[in-house]
């Protein structure tokens, strides 16, 4: 008989190479030891600029191409708003342009990532056409000249967006100097339309579903407020507050729409284009919610996405955030397709990143799992929109300032890139984020205080600084290779879900719920147990009733001391050996002296709730305790504060990427001498100044 200490062990070898087997050449589910995002016969690590060739005189590519090459830019997004230029009048298209361009990039080493320009159809096409224009929660049709004004759930608007993609591909697609291809951009900022085809084909998204109206009537119980549906017509496109279930089905539509709406270009291009060239979209990062991520991104070969910081400076925590987040859509490596040059024109206040600031992010990128860092944008059209955002280049056509600092980045990502080939990144701790849940929450908030990001955040900040490395990835995907998962506020939890997850704690897996966890489930409605819901009987306690909180509670126990703000839970204990860690002070009444975190060993693992939003000393002493349960270590060691470590593994070994991110210069001993590769020597100590960055290798030739 194996004691569970003894079990834990050996299942932490097994999640250890299962975590190193995810590195590994033999990795199961893909077979690939390359990720996707570092491409064949190319740098490991790449760096560029987006570039509208068609806002330009061909005369001025060659010196604009002259440019990227003499500042080590290798790569180049285009063409992802050029409809007009590709296709003048209806069925008419004229890639010939296009064509020289891209070979004029081949001659200076730079490759291209074609976007498909359905972002902004042409005015011929909305013109003629004018059902392929939105329409907006008002019933108004949006006008020509802004972008994202075509309607995704449009058959003739997706026909058009077919044969404009088929047509690129049928060019495009052997040639040796595209390497991929973006679909549309930004996905239209998931704007609908709201208009009867949209409306229909939601109303046949839901008849597929629920196949009888009883089943769509039971789920949303919508014998409440005479809500009751005779039949699939009468069903609407919620606008404003409505039914949970309405509504949670009507997002679940948006995410199908658009997923369709991308499946229709993937199909387009796939059918002409070399499976070496990948097919991505422009993502928008953490907190851009009205789509799930995790499904939308299913067919794509990797994810890219748009890094910026807009007003201010560049918080490590909150962009580290969306970069984990990204990397876990598909748990893979991605690019950063567009970021910040110095600065943007859409923000409150669009003040410059600091000298030595922009350098430091592309690298922090490159920690968090990015193999790409493109600029947006490379010279800025001198009419439009955007004229007055920040570029690698002026009005004059002579390099900015910044200039000189991208070009310093991408010499060293040329310079050191062979030691970032085949690795990841790997983390011992998940963070579960459940777009779902997300969207339920903030429809029902209960008080404005709460504050999904926040939470999220106060968790990542304490645990990064003790792990080093955080993944955060769907509660749906196998954790297994996970020490400590932590569910900040997983809302829905239907029963499948709730199996996955007790599966995970039976074999040793420690797993923390935040507040709020599991009174949903998949219809949005409530669950009949108590809080948890389907977890409740194996947590050993529940959640007996919740409060918004007028002010913070005091909360004391052997996990420490401090405040609980915002939400509240007065939690009771169900089983024996249900621990109470955390107790609230005087506050209600009804909460005073209550549990308010609650853990019991489960199976050979542990599941804890905490019943409330932790002040920020609370948060980082039960983030000690919880990292100590489970036997978290840190991926480097100890550092300075300031300092930002990022690791990532492959089949050599690890490599880190030390970014100080504080005012004062700082030096860190290492834990065991390492090549320092931009300081080309071996070290047992570091010292960086402000956004200063040290490449750490402890590869095995
Ligand atoms: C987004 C878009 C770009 C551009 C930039 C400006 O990322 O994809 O086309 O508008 O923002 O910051």
């Amino acid at each position: 008989m194996v004691s569970p200490r003894v079990y834990r062990c050996m299942l932490l070898v097994v999640a250890g190479w299962i975590a190193l087997a995810a590195v590994s050449p033999a990795r199961a589910d893909s077979g690939q030891q390359t990720p996707p995002t570092q491409l064949p016969g190319r740098n490991a690590l790449l760096m560029g600029a987006d570039w509208y060739p068609e806002q330009w005189p061909e005369e001025r590519w060659e010196t604009d191409l002259r440019m990227m090459e003499a500042a080590h830019l290798n790569v180049s997004r285009i063409a992802e708003f050029a409809w007009s230029r590709m296709e003048p009048s209806e069925g008419r298209f004229d890639f010939d342009w296009l064509e020289r361009a891209v070979r004029a990039a081949e001659t200076h080493h730079i490759a291209i990532v074609l976007g498909t320009p359905t972002a902004a159809p042409p005015a011929w096409l909305t013109q003629k056409y004018p059902e392929t224009l939105r329409v907006e929660q008002d019933g108004q049709r949006v006008t020509h000249g802004t972008r994202a004004h075509g309607s995704v759930t449009s058959v003739k608007y997706r026909e058009f967006c077919r044969r404009i993609a088929e047509e690129m591909a049928k060019r495009f697609g052997r040639d040796a100097n595209v390497v991929g291809w973006q679909i549309d951009n930004e996905y239209g900022y998931a704007l609908m339309s709201y208009n009867e085809e949209g409306r229909r084909q939601f109303q046949e998204w839901l008849k597929a579903k629920y196949k009888t109206m009883e089943a769509l009537n039971t789920h949303w119980t919508t014998s409440y407020w005479s809500q009751t549906y005779d039949n699939w017509e009468e069903v609407p496109i919620p606008v404003g507050e409505h039914n949970p279930g309405l509504r949670l089905d009507w997002q679940r539509f948006v995410t199908y729409a658009w997923t369709a709406y991308q499946q229709n270009q993937i199909d387009a291009i796939r059918a002409h284009a070399e499976p070496r060239q990948f097919i991505t979209g422009n993502f928008m990062g953490y907190g851009f919610d009205p789509i799930d991520h995790y499904v939308i991104t299913k067919p794509l070969t990797f994810v890219a996405w748009d890094d910026y910081v807009g007003t201010g400076h560049l918080d490590p925590n909150s962009n580290g955030i969306s970069h984990d987040a990204m990397r876990g859509l598909k748990r893979e490596n991605f690019w950063v397709i567009e970021t910040q040059p110095g600065t943007v024109n859409w923000s409150a206040l669009n003040n410059s990143l600091d000298k030595g600031e922009v350098r430091a992010m592309a690298w922090h990128d490159v920690g968090h799992g990015a193999d790409e860092v493109s600029y947006w944008q490379w010279r800025s059209a001198l009419n439009g929109q955007e004229e007055i955002h920040g570029t690698l280049v002026g009005p004059d056509g002579e390099a900015v300032p910044l200039l000189a600092e991208v070009a310093q980045t991408a010499k060293e990502f040329a310079d050191v890139q062979g030691a970032f080939r085949d690795t990841r990144v790997v983390s011992e701790v998940a963070l579960l984020a459940d777009y779902e849940s997300r969207w339920a929450i903030n429809w029902q908030k209960h008080t404005e205080k709460y504050d999904q990001s926040t939470i999220l955040k106060s968790y990542y900040r304490t645990l990064r600084k003790i792990a080093q490395s955080i993944d955060i990835v769907s509660p749906d995907v196998s954790l297994a290779q996970y020490k400590l998962v932590v569910a900040p506020d997983l809302y829905l939890i239907p029963k499948d879900r709730a199996e996955r997850l007790l599966e995970y704690v039976k074999n040793g897996g420690q797993l923390v719920l935040g507040p709020r966890s599991g009174l949903k489930d998949e219809f949005n409605a409530l669950v009949t147990t108590r809080q948890p819901g389907y977890l409740a009987e194996a947590g050993g306690g529940q959640v007996e009733q919740y409060y918004a909180l007028e002010k913070a509670v005091p909360a004391s126990g052997s996990l420490g001391n401090g405040e609980i703000s915002v939400w509240a839970e007065y939690l009771k204990t169900t089983a024996a050996d249900a621990e109470v860690l955390l107790r609230f002070g005087k506050s209600n009444g009804w909460l005073d002296g209550q549990p308010a975190v609650v853990s019991r060993k489960y199976g050979h693992g542990q599941i804890t709730y905490v019943g409330g939003v932790l002040s920020d000393d609370l948060t980082a002493a039960a983030a000690q305790w919880m990292t100590k349960a489970s036997g978290v270590t840190a991926a480097f060691g100890p550092v300075p504060d300031g300092i930002e470590v990022n690791r990532r593994v492959g089949p050599k070994g690890a490599v880190f990427v030390l970014i100080n991110f504080g005012a004062a210069t700082q030096t860190v001993a290492l834990p065991r001498p390492m090549q320092s590769l931009l300081e080309r020597r071996t070290s047992d100590r570091v010292e960086l100044p402000q956004y200063g960055v040290a490449i750490l290798s402890e590869a095995k030739n």
